[in-house]
């Protein structure tokens, strides 16, 4: 049985986004993750390649994991679980709706099998959690796998080690400045741990620089315990001065780029990672921090934006 599987369709295009590039003065380049897929859509997907083969190779076929109502991450290892005739199963932080939209609505779709839990207890328990769900699935005769939150661990991280090669395959030289967005860092972490693409910032979303950073050195150190080859480069780092007033909570400054972004390229991005890491990208071009070619990882999260057309400002 092989290391990865190939469910997300590669590699994804890139390429120069000449009108943004002229408004914002900067050569703005995009690698298009969420063209990865439809219900595969975004970032995640390169994880999963390599951690549902790894769950496939010891027997599983339940896959448990975790995130918050609307996260792309579950609802794209549903997705890669249906594909591959696993059952998918759930622990989210937040209520049941009455009505489901976005991600979670392609949850139901997918007949996942869905728990709630608390904010608290998801900081808290939420692995405490998911062991717990595993039992049970054991105790019903199944064969259980855990991928943790954002699939953010040094299996997962191999998608974006061989993403990295993927973008250098493209555009040999690299980029002067490689821009994203972190919610469990381990996008980040993979490009940190691949060839040298150029600088690269990880805008966070949720929590700060200090977090992400240990995130990523963890996830460093799981890696060298697994006996993968991986360096961590020095080249990166981790800016959290636009993640706005909490996770999934888009100012008006971020609506504002998305749509500029739209209008001038035809390109959408979500509210709760894009869309953060966009205005990250331009402001910082602003103040004179970041020039040069620089590349947009666009990591998807495009279901994000349903249910919230009441932000949009026109
Ligand atoms: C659309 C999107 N972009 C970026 C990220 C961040 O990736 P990571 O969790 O690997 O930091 C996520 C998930 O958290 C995501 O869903």
């Amino acid at each position: 049985m092989s290391d990865r599987l190939i469910l997300a369709h590669l590699p994804t295009p890139v390429h120069c986004l000449p009108r943004l590039s002229e408004w914002l003065g900067t050569e703005v380049w995009v690698k298009r993750d969420d063209l990865t897929g439809f219900g595969l859509s975004g970032n995640k997907v390169r994880k999963l390649d390599w951690l549902l083969a790894d769950a496939q190779r010891k027997g599983a076929d339940t896959v448990i994991t975790t995130g918050g109502l609307q996260s792309n991450h579950c609802r794209a290892t549903a997705v890669a679980c249906r594909q591959l005739g696993m059952q998918p199963v759930l622990l989210l932080r937040g209520e049941a709706p009455s009505v489901a939209d976005s991600n979670l609505l392609l949850d139901q779709l997918l007949a996942a099998e869905l728990h709630y839990c608390t904010a608290e207890e998801y900081s808290l328990h939420r692995d405490t959690r998911m062991l717990a769900i595993a039992e049970q699935v054991r105790q019903r005769g199944g064969i259980p796998y855990i991928i943790p939150e954002g699939g953010s661990n040094a299996i997962g991280s191999h998608g974006y080690v061989a993403a990295g090669r993927e973008l250098l395959s493209q555009q040999p030289n690299g980029f002067d400045a490689c821009c994203l967005a972190v919610g469990s860092g381990g996008t980040l972490a993979g490009l940190a741990l691949g060839p040298d693409i150029g600088q690269t910032i990880g805008f966070a979303v949720c929590d700060d620089a200090t977090f992400f950073t240990a995130k990523v050195h963890d996830i460093a150190a799981e890696a060298e315990r697994c006996g993968f080859e991986w360096t961590l480069r020095d080249n990166w780092h981790v800016n959290d001065a636009y993640r706005g007033e909490a996770y999934g909570v888009a100012g008006p400054e971020v609506w504002d780029i998305m749509a500029t972004v739209a209008r001038l390229e035809g390109l959408f991005l979500d509210p709760v990672y894009t869309g953060k890491a966009m205005l990250g990208l331009v402001q910082e071009a602003r103040a004179g921090r970041l020039s040069g070619r620089v590349l947009f990882w666009h990591t998807g999260g495009g279901f994000g934006l349903f249910g919230r057309g009441h932000e949009v400002r026109t």
